[in-house]
C-alpha cells in the first residue's frame, strides 16, 4: 500500500496548512459561496453524491468541510425535520454563510461546529459527506479511515485528472487560477490532486465493504462512495 505519511498528532506542518486554508477560504468565502451556488447543478456531481449517500428521513449526517452550505438544502430535503445534520468546517466565514442560509430557511435540525475535520468532533452518524475537501489534507488516507469509523456510508467528491487531454488541461488551468483554494504545495498540481483523491479511495477500500466510483465533468471529478452493509 502506498498510503502517504501517517501521523497521530498534528505536526507543525499540519498546523501551518490549516492556517493557510483558513486564511484563503476566509478571504474568498463570499466569492466561493457565489461560485459554488452558480455551479451547484454542474455535471450532476452533487446530485450524484446525494444518491450515493442513500439517506432518508430521520437519518443523521455529518458534512465535513461544509463551506458556505451548498449541499445543505438537498441534505435537509432528504433527512427531513426528524433527521439531523452536523456541518463541520474550520473556516469561520464559511460557517457563518452556511448558518445564515439555515436561519433564512428556518431549519431547526442543522448544527454547526467550527473544527478540524481531520480530528472529527462527532463520534457517530448514519452517513458522512465531504465534497471537494479531502484533497486539501496532507494525509487524506488517515482522515478518511477515521471517518469510516464514524459511519457506514462515506461519500467523497474530489477533483482528479482522469479525463481526456482537454478536460485535464482545463482542470490544470483551474488549479493555476485559484491555487490557494487547492492548497497546492506540489509543483505538479494535477499529480497532487490525483494522489490525494486516490488515497481517499484507498482508505474507503480498506475500511468499507463496497466502494463505487463514478466520474463526472468529463472525468475530472470522482465521487467515491464507500458502504458497509447495514
Ligand atoms: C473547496 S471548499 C468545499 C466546500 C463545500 N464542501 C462545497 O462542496 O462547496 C473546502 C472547504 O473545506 C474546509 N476545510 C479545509 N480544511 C478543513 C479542515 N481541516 N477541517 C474542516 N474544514 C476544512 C474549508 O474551510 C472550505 O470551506
Amino acid at each position: 500500500m502506498t498510503a502517504p505519511d501517517h501521523q497521530s498528532a498534528p505536526t507543525h506542518r499540519d498546523t501551518e496548512q490549516v492556517r493557510r486554508v483558513q486564511e484563503s477560504y476566509g478571504r474568498w468565502a463570499r466569492l466561493y459561496d457565489w461560485f459554488a451556488r452558480a455551479t451547484a447543478g454542474l455535471g450532476g456531481v452533487r446530485a450524484g453524491c446525494l444518491s450515493a449517500l442513500d439517506i432518508g428521513p430521520g437519518d443523521t449526517i455529518i458534512e465535513f468541510g461544509c463551506g458556505p452550505g451548498v449541499n445543505l438544502p438537498a441534505l435537509r430535503d432528504r433527512v427531513g425535520p426528524s433527521g439531523e445534520i452536523v456541518a463541520v468546517d474550520i473556516t469561520r466565514p464559511m460557517l457563518e454563510r452556511a448558518r445564515a442560509l439555515v436561519v433564512r430557511r428556518g431549519w431547526q435540525n442543522v448544527s454547526f461546529v467550527q473544527a478540524d475535520a481531520t480530528t472529527p468532533p462527532v463520534a457517530s452518524a448514519d452517513a458522512v459527506l465531504a465534497t471537494f475537501v479531502t484533497s486539501l489534507f496532507p494525509d487524506p488516507y488517515a482522515v478518511v479511515r477515521g471517518w469510516s469509523e464514524i459511519a457506514d456510508r462515506v461519500v467523497l467528491a474530489n477533483f482528479a485528472p482522469r479525463g481526456n487531454w482537454a478536460a485535464n488541461a482545463a482542470l490544470w488551468a483551474f488549479t493555476q487560477l485559484s491555487p490557494p483554494l487547492f492548497d497546492m504545495s506540489a509543483r505538479d498540481s494535477l499529480d497532487q490532486l490525483d494522489r490525494r483523491t486516490a488515497a481517499s479511495r484507498r482508505a474507503l477500500e480498506d475500511c468499507m465493504e463496497t466502494v463505487e466510483t463514478t466520474r463526472y465533468v468529463f472525468g475530472t471529478v470522482s465521487v467515491n462512495a464507500g458502504h458497509r452493509e447495514l
